[in-house]
């Protein structure tokens, strides 16, 4: 019998309308084509664009990959998500560090996580800003599906 592990992974950015929106997107594609029931979302520690679709531009790079991610919605993230998920991947080290203000135990605090560690252990990269143009988008894109393609088939 094949037991798959039932994963509840929340991807966090800023404002959950660039980076994490394409990350849940990305994920969320590799999980359902490896067969696997996970719950994925996402969330931004600032609150100010709930509500929200993505960012225009997110939309756009995540289609020319065949993601459609117009339907989400931009959140604030909160403390509940500690508890309910089993791994939250902060895109930056500023992300990580709002994270890990609202952790309550060790358990929690192990769950916060940086999402390029997973391709680059201990190397805490971020994942750019690419909010203000400066890191296009589709460099974000490649950067998470790198870290996507390891988390499906280390959890899978
Ligand atoms: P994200 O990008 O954190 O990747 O969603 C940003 C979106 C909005 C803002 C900053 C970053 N903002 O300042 O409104």
């Amino acid at each position: 019998m094949i037991k798959l592990k039932f994963m509840k992974i929340l991807m966090v950015c800023l404002g959950n309308i660039c980076r994490s929106p394409l990350a849940e997107g990305i994920l969320a594609q590799k999980a359902i084509q490896k067969g696997l029931n996970w719950k994925i979302e996402s969330a931004g520690t600032y609150g100010g664009h709930a509500g929200e679709k993505p960012d225009g531009r997110s939309i756009k790079v995540a289609l020319k990959h065949n993601i459609d991610i117009e339907k989400q919605r931009s959140r604030q993230f909160n403390a509940y998500d500690l508890e309910q998920f089993d791994i939250i991947y902060a895109m930056d080290s500023a992300n990580l560090k709002d994270l890990l203000k609202h952790a309550q135990n060790d358990e929690e605090i192990a769950k916060v996580k940086m999402i390029m560690n997973e391709l680059e252990p201990d190397e805490n990269v971020d994942v750019p800003d690419p909010y203000y143009g400066e890191f296009g988008f589709e460099n974000v894109y490649k950067m998470l599906e790198a870290a996507c393609d390891v988390i499906v088939e280390k959890y899978k």
